[in-house]
């Protein structure tokens, strides 16, 4: 267990003698998802913008809160303008409203970008984030987190408070290793079990269903941890900088088609259960795989 820094219990261990992560989903409250990986570049913030976006078109109101607070790239996908809002909201200069982009029922809190006095402050982000959610989980249907890349404390607890976390994971074998070292992490130390997994870059099918089998295998082999397929997006090609525009412009893109499916199924899944049992697990990710086999054709 991660150490005591002062007389304080860490977020960690408030967590655990919670049991806050077991919990907390109630219809009043937010459903808190965190998309983490462990490995930078991997697309959490591309998942993140776009899942929120997609969910706040389907009527719901999201907010998206930017855990990169200090590289903030949010705002760059979303052609936004960079501010230091959230350093004005965490040292009480401004109101939380004050502080969030609305676009619709679209909320973004992202954080700031190379400021001076949030760096050398050295935040407690995770005691941070998790104020702002208590405060304001019943204004919304979703909170979604974008975690930073590594498996810094505060990382792995805003993973262990939601109520879901989508692991991110691409083909590279560096990104497969990290987000097992996270799964792991999370599961020795903060007791989580259950984690979603979103395959992303994937190139073929074949490729796909390699990667489901590895790391659910392997996962549920040596961790007796559950990881239930969302899906898979393809690697797109072309100039590096056009996947944010295909992703988050193109409606008629079969990345977006694929989102849509993917994001819809999600949701109608946790309203109509709140936790999935083995058949509907194993429906689940034969689902996946047919749906991702329709998108490559
Ligand atoms: N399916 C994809 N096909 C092609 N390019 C992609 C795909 N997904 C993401 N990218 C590109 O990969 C790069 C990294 O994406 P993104 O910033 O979303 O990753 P990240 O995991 O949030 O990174 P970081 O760890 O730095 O926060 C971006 O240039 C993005 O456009
Ligand atoms: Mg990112």
């Amino acid at each position: 267990m991660f150490g005591e820094r002062s007389g304080k219990p860490s977020p960690s261990e408030w967590l655990l003698a919670q049991n806050k992560y077991k919990g907390k989903k109630t219809l009043q409250k937010a459903t808190t998802i965190s998309i983490t990986a462990g490995k930078g570049g991997v697309g959490k913030t591309s998942v993140a913008v776009k899942w929120a976006k997609l969910l706040a078109d389907q009527g719901y109101k999201v907010l998206l809160v930017d855990c990169d607070y200090n590289l903030s790239n949010t705002v760059v996908k979303l052609g936004l303008p960079v501010t230091n809002d959230f350093y004005d909201l965490i040292s009480a200069q401004k109101e939380f409203t004050d502080c969030v982009f609305k676009m619709g029922s679209f909320h973004l809190l992202a954080g700031c970008n190379g400021n001076i006095e949030i760096f050398k402050k050295g935040l407690e982000l995770d005691r941070i984030i998790i104020d702002i959610l208590v405060t304001h989980e019943r204004e919304y249907d979703y909170i979604l987190l974008d975690c930073p890349a590594g498996i810094s404390k505060e990382t792995l607890t805003l993973n262990a408070y939601s109520d879901y976390r989508f692991v991110v994971v691409t083909p590279d074998k560096s990104s497969v290793t990290d987000s097992y070292s996270l799964i792991k992490i999370l599961n020795k130390e903060f007791g989580v079990n259950d984690h979603h997994l979103l395959l992303n870059k994937i190139s073929n099918d074949v490729q796909y269903q390699r990667m489901v089998k590895t790391l659910t295998e392997t996962v549920e082999h040596f961790l007796s941890c559950s990881l239930h397929v969302l899906g898979g997006l393809r690697k797109e090609e072309g100039p590096v900088d056009s996947f944010d525009r295909i992703l988050l412009e193109e409606e008629n893109s079969a990345l977006h088609k694929n989102f849509i499916k993917i994001v819809s199924k999600f949701t109608e899944e946790i309203e109509s259960s709140s936790s999935f049992n083995e058949s509907d697990r194993a429906y689940f990710q034969s689902t996946r795989s047919n749906e991702f086999r329709s998108t490559l054709a």
